[in-house]
């Protein structure tokens, strides 16, 4: 999707309070005391603030988004909240504007189903991890694969379905990427969306 398709549905979004993740993500991270993370596609910032919070001020945490919108109400919330060791990074999630081997923990909720490039993506947590780095992703897959008329379609895409492959494709990706062995920390059911059958997953894995 482009930016300017990220913006026009992203940007509207972050003036409301709707709930835009899928799973609980920050909720298995276990941040600890001076670690560097990164939140992809970090949205108007809110676990970025609470991981900020939790790595301490030796720690850092940054946010990765494309949005205007979002990024813009991020950091006025770090700003009123007086949070110094957050920076929010404008761009695609496709690349990672950081080093190799620079963050001991990535986060992300319901981001990565909209990249058009997944193994670009997956390609970047790994290469971005340091050693022994770890993610915790909560993400949308489809029960079937979604037929081109809506996998092709950014306004669908950017609804959180049309841009999600199937359980088997996600993990041959991560395991293509060097992530060889994934923990499933929680599953839904499939339910309905847009038009297809989606589940939805919060997976952890190690760079080892
Ligand atoms: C469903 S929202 C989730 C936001 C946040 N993680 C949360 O749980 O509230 C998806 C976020 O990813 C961003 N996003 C979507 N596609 C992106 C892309 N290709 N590059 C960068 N950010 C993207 C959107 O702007 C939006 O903030």
């Amino acid at each position: 999707m482009s930016t300017q398709e990220i913006n026009k549905r992203y940007s509207k979004l972050a003036e409301t309070s709707c709930c835009l993740s899928c799973g609980g993500a920050i909720n298995y991270a276990e941040p600890q005391k001076g670690e560097i993370c990164l939140d992809i596609g970090s949205g108007r910032g809110t676990d970025v603030i609470r991981l900020s919070d939790a790595v301490g001020e030796t720690g850092f945490v940054y946010g990765q988004d494309a949005a205007a919108g979002m990024l813009k109400k991020a950091r006025e919330m770090a700003a009123k909240l007086l949070v110094k060791n957050v920076e929010f990074i404008e761009s695609q999630i496709e690349v990672i504007p950081l080093p190799a081997d620079s963050i001991d923990l990535i986060i992300s909720n319901c981001t990565l189903n909209h990249a058009s490039d997944k193994k670009a993506v997956w390609s970047e947590i790994y290469r971005v991890l340091t050693k022994g780095g770890r993610f915790v992703v909560s993400d949308i897959y489809s029960s079937e694969t979604v037929p081109p008329e809506y996998a092709n379609n950014p306004e669908a895409v950017a609804e959180c379905w049309a841009g999600s492959v199937t359980r088997e494709v996600y993990l041959q990706t991560l395991n293509d990427c060097g992530f060889s062995s994934v923990e499933i920390l929680e599953e839904s059911k499939p339910y309905d969306k847009g038009k297809i059958k989606v589940s939805s997953f919060t997976i952890k894995g190690f760079k080892l």
